[in-house]
């Protein structure tokens, strides 16, 4: 084994590693600091963020693997992001988290790290930590909670609340029923159990190959979560003596098939501002159009809401992700490596489906392009996406007069008015929501149809945002449209009644309005009132420094690695 990095802190007899050694002795042997290699766990249970509660439980398993295995394992209590808590959005937050995660584990004599994460924010900001810290690193899903149900009928987190409260606005739900179904939607542990964006990055962390193989998506509840973190943490001790980082694990080709687990399971959308941002902290070369180049010929195989009909336990069931990833293999990268040493490809033999209604055979896809669409034209110059599983196949290509919303607040106020000239043909436009001009960009892009229109049946409409949508949302929502409005982008001058094209097929969104009538517009009054720059904290550094969806909203002072040296000695 090379010479451990936490030895600069307690190798030696003098002075200071006497203090580093004494102070953290309490009871361990002798011998525990110097020479042992020291894992941090780096643990995002917190009581306010409800889908990671169990976590402590599971560090206590990982704490067994990796005294079993000679190494030390030390909890380091980390930022903590409640996705249905957190205001103005988690996704401010994901950056403070991140730089805030990497800071701890360079400053403290860590030689290794086991992630737990699950909500949503978690596993990204964990996993951009750790690639710009780079020494050996293995996440741990937290894992999907149990499905609960609901007179007889299955629960999907977030996409049941959604249907739900659109049914009581169109009057077929009542609003005591919808109550009542409060109790029965988070039936235990884990986090949301639809293909949201918790169960996406588990997935997709293992698809990277920053997974023990074979162990994202195991629920909650399940044993075989501890068992897996157990041997994760006896893991995370081999990986320190054969010096496996990130940066030896995550590649282009991790990246290829992440994106193509992302297409094949029909994964949020959210995927793609977290990989892009993990991306750029390895200096990988992934851009916004890789997602389409890559994903756009992966068929989906797996049939979970919000798109589909089963849950998350259900997937686990029918075999879990390798199941997926074997019926698509030759799309696969066979060189990227995983936190075993081992290709991922090296994992696939054995994977079965035990179900096929829930993860159907590369020969029956739900659809044959399964991925996300990257749209490019004068509304959004830098790219928009939009999930084509997820949203009508009647408004794929459409063509509608916007109606504008100056900011998420104006949308409440307005879209119930009687007077509001809209039908289900126009295009709802939603500005004032990217990284900037909220700040933090946050899931309102799936705006609810208004009250008169869901009255007459209708259910989807065609929307735009420079903001993001929930991964357990669905419908025809052209998302991360850049630059955003309050960065300049051409969406701050649409007007009310402005004719404008989706063409998924063709990629293009289109602003039907010439040149040079645009060249001649601002930004609307509205708009500017809306935007109200902050001036101090965490917002302020925040819109000062991030960059736009297309980059992955990373903060632009921490794309890249700093790496795990520490020059000076604390005392
Ligand atoms: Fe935590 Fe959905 S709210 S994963």
């Amino acid at each position: 084994m090379a010479t451990l990095r936490s030895d600069q802190w307690y190798a030696g007899d003098d002075r200071n590693t006497y203090i580093h050694r004494a102070w953290m002795r309490r009871g361990y042997p002798g011998d525990a600091f110097g020479g042992r290699p020291q894992i941090a766990i780096a643990n995002t249970a917190s009581d306010f963020t409800p889908c990671n509660m169990h976590l402590n439980e599971v560090a206590q398993s990982v704490k067994n693997g990796v005294y079993e295995a000679g190494g030390i394992p030390l909890e380091l209590p980390v930022v903590s992001l409640g996705e249905t808590q957190v205001r103005p959005t988690a996704m401010l937050w994901r950056n403070m988290a991140a730089m805030a995660i990497e800071e701890m584990l360079r400053a403290n004599p860590i030689d290794g790290v086991v992630l737990l994460g699950g909500c949503d924010k978690t596993i990204p900001s964990l996993l951009m930590a750790a690639a710009s810290f780079d020494l050996p690193a293995v996440v741990i899903p937290g894992g999907p909670m149990l499905t609960g149900t609901f007179k007889g009928r299955p629960l999907g987190c977030g996409t049941d609340v959604y249907k739900l409260a659109e049914e009581v606005r169109a009057g077929t739900v009542s609003r005591e029923e919808f109550t009542a179904s409060e109790s029965a939607m988070i039936r235990s542990k884990g986090h949301c159990n639809t293909m949201g964006t918790a169960s996406t990055m588990g997935l997709l962390a293992e698809a990277l190959g920053m997974v023990l193989p074979g162990t994202a998506g195991t629920p909650a509840p399940d044993s075989r979560l501890l068992e897996a973190s157990h041997a994760a943490g006896r893991l995370a001790v081999e990986m320190v003596e054969q010096d496996r980082r990130p940066s030896t694990i995550l590649s282009k080709g991790s990246f290829h098939n992440a994106i193509v687990a992302l297409a094949a399971i029909g994964g949020s959308s959210n995927a793609v501002v977290h990989l892009l941002a993990i991306a750029g902290r390895l200096g990988v070369d992934l851009s916004l159009e890789d997602f389409d180049t890559i994903g756009s010929r992966v068929p989906l195989l797996v049939d979970l809401l919000p798109a589909g009909r089963f849950l998350m336990d259900d997937l686990y069931r029918a075999g879990g992700l390798l199941a997926v990833l074997r019926e698509v293999t030759d799309l696969l990268d066979p060189t990227a490596l995983t936190v075993s040493g081992r290709p991922l490809v090296e994992h696939l033999a054995d994977a079965r489906i035990w179900d096929r209604e829930v993860i159907r055979p590369r020969g029956e896809p739900i659809l044959d392009e399964g991925g996300i669409a990257v749209l490019h034209g004068n509304l959004a110059p830098d790219g928009a996406v939009i999930k084509p599983a997820a949203a009508s196949p009647h408004l794929l290509k459409h063509h509608g007069r916007a109606v504008v919303f100056e900011s998420i607040e104006d949308f409440h106020a307005r879209i119930d008015d009687p007077d509001l000239e809209i039908d289900a043909d126009s295009v709802m436009v939603l500005r004032g929501c990217g990284p900037k001009g909220y700040p933090g960009m946050p899931e309102v892009a799936n705006m609810p149809m208004p009250t008169k229109l869901l009255e007459a049946g209708v259910r989807d409409m065609v929307r735009i945002c420079d903001g993001r949508m929930s991964g357990t949302a669905y419908g025809t929502v052209v998302l991360h449209v850049a630059p955003e409005a309050a960065a300049g982008g051409p969406l701050a001058l649409v007007q009310n009644g402005d004719w404008i094209e989706l063409d998924v097929q063709a990629r293009s969104l289109t602003l039907d309005v010439p040149e040079e009538e645009l060249a001649a517009r601002s930004p609307s009054a509205a708009s500017a009132a809306a935007y109200a720059a902050p001036t101090r904290g965490w917002e302020r550094l925040y819109v000062d420094h991030v960059m736009q969806a297309n980059t992955g909203a990373d903060l632009d002072f921490l794309v890249g690695a700093t790496g795990s040296r520490v020059s000076r000695e604390s005392h």
